[in-house]
């Protein structure tokens, strides 16, 4: 069964792309309801309409936070979302959205959290000097980046490695990072239990590649 999702994006939408082309390939069980920005010149905007995505923008300026999320969440309720996706959306959530979407919502974070949260996790990461970072992906909650953490995946700085490389290959990563929390969400997999998120095992591998059924 697939899972519907939608898609908060500020910018550029690589994350959204490698979403979309999971779900094309039929390696992710999504649906992707919509996809919403904050911003009209959001290049993900486009990427969703080449999909034949519902892509809609939600102006956040001159709107508080409260007034800006009933607005998104009456969109997302109208194409009965279930998991609400931040991939590069560059706005806090309040609890209006995020109670009426309780443990529904993740975000995916360009650093190791609890490293360098914020706007510019690669380049607060790189210029600290760092010789291994990477990305986080983790249920939102009220605070900057501090929701629990379900997954991480490393970026080790390599030799000649420069600003750009370090992003490009860290971008890359989270490509891959971002469809696997989906899809562990999507299998049931994900229990939060305080601080920690619970990863069940895997039905196939657990059972010697017999899925259990019932
Ligand atoms: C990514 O690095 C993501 O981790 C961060 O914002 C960036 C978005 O990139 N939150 P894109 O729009 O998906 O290309």
């Amino acid at each position: 069964m697939e899972t519907p999702i939608a898609v908060l994006i500020s910018g550029s939408g690589s994350n959204l792309q490698s979403i979309i082309d999971q779900a094309e390939a039929g390696t992710l069980p999504i649906r992707i309801c919509c996809v919403i920005a904050n911003k009209p010149d959001a290049f993900g905007l486009e990427r969703a309409r080449k999909h034949g995505i519902p892509a809609v923008c939600i102006l956040s300026r001159g709107k508080t936070r409260a007034e800006h999320e009933k607005e998104i969440i009456a969109v997302l309720e109208s194409h009965g979302v279930e998991l609400v996706v931040l991939a590069g959306y560059m706005r806090q959530l309040s609890p209006v959205l995020l109670e009426r979407f309780k443990g529904r919502v993740i975000n995916i974070h360009p650093a190791l959290l609890p490293s360098f949260p914020g706007t510019h996790g690669h380049e607060d990461a790189w210029n600290y000097g760092v010789k291994v970072s990477g990305c986080t992906v983790h249920f939102v909650d009220e605070g900057c980046d501090t929701g629990a953490i379900i997954l991480q995946a490393v970026n080790p700085i390599e030799p000649g490695d420069t600003l750009e490389t370090f992003k490009k290959r860290g971008l890359s990563i989270e490509h891959q990072a971002l469809p696997e929390a989906i899809r562990l969400y999507c299998a049931g997999r994900l229990r939060i239990d305080g601080r920690r998120v619970i990863v069940a095992p895997d039905p196939v591998e657990s059972t010697g590649g017999t899925r259990c059924i019932g």
